[in-house]
């Protein structure tokens, strides 16, 4: 059994509406998750037990133990296939940890194709799909990637008609923020008020036609208030994209992240460059997207 190696990329999202609160404490939402070339690699390797190692930027934040959606990910595969999880997986980050770009989630997503592919359990996408939203809310996208719509909690998929190759830059925290957290802060602060999500026509437009200014314009995320309302460093950081000449700036998810909009790539290099030097943010990314999703990319 040789090691198997799976890429998998960070996500933004350009739409986050956030519904009411359902029973189960989830929230409904209407997004659109875009797939962004900001990668975390998973190697599966043989061993006697379920372990796993981390390299990279933040690693040192990342658990090793079950609280790692990778871990989880591995054991909930291997029951669902009748056999102990027996694997080294090793993960190197790419994506900020604890970023609101979905890295611990794009763990799990590699770790479910890795392990499927070392174990030789060939389970067809669309059992890996339902064991991926068993894990959380955003896994499902990590598997597929591009850009689509997401409805539910988040893990109800449909590709959306985009045409074009977006450039970003990522503006990244010192300190991550808590998911959790901040879904409990945008509840407090509307205290209730939430109507239900719809999919924004503007985006929509703006995805089929190409257009980055567009994009840029019609970029929305109701988390945000709440990141802010947590974190009011994030204003600073927004308002220096914007100073910078980006066609638009979000935070991205549950942040704390900021992502910016560019025209083209050396515009992108030029807000990084901007955000760098105003010292508003720990260190800047230049990405692009749409990606694929979850990849091998060596066995
Ligand atoms: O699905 P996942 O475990 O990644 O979600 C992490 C947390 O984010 C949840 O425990 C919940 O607090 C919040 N969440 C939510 N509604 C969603 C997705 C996530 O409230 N649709």
């Amino acid at each position: 059994m040789a090691p198997v190696t799976v890429r998998v990329p960070a996500k933004v999202n350009l739409q986050l509406s956030v519904g009411p609160e359902r029973p189960d404490g989830y929230h409904e939402l209407v997004t659109v998750f875009h797939a962004v070339s900001l990668f975390d690699e998973v190697t599966a390797a043989p061993s006697d037990e379920l372990r796993i190692t981390v390299e990279g930027e933040g690693a040192a934040e990342v658990p090793l133990d079950d609280g790692n959606l990778a871990m989880r990910a591995a054991r909930l595969l291997a029951a669902e296939v009748g056999i102990d999880p027996r694997a080294h997986l090793h993960i190197r980050k790419g994506i900020p940890v604890a970023g609101g770009m979905a890295g611990g989630s794009a763990d799990a997503a590699a770790a479910l194709v890795a392990c499927d592919e070392l174990w030789h359990a060939g389970l067809p996408a669309e059992r890996l799909h339902l064991l991926a939203a068993e894990l959380g809310s955003d896994v499902p996208f990590a598997l597929i990637g591009g850009t689509a719509i997401g409805t539910g909690r988040g893990e109800r998929l449909t590709p959306a008609l985009a045409r074009g190759r977006y450039h970003w830059v990522f503006a990244l925290a010192d300190k991550g923020l808590s998911t959790p957290a901040v879904y409990r802060e945008c509840d407090r602060l509307r205290a209730g008020q939430a109507s239900p999500p719809v999919v924004s026509e503007a985006l929509m437009t703006a995805l089929r036609s190409g257009d980055p200014s567009a994009l840029g314009r019609a970029l929305c995320n109701d988390l945000q208030p709440a990141a802010l309302s947590l974190r009011p460093h994030l204003r600073l950081v927004l308002e220096a994209g914007e100073e910078a000449g980006a066609l638009g700036g979000i935070v991205s998810g549950s942040g704390p992240t900021c992502a910016f909009l560019a025209r083209d790539e050396a515009h992108a290099l030029d807000i990084a460059v901007a955000l760098s030097s105003s010292g508003v943010c720990r260190t800047v990314r230049c990405a692009h997207g749409p990606v694929p999703g979850a990849r091998m990319v060596r066995r």
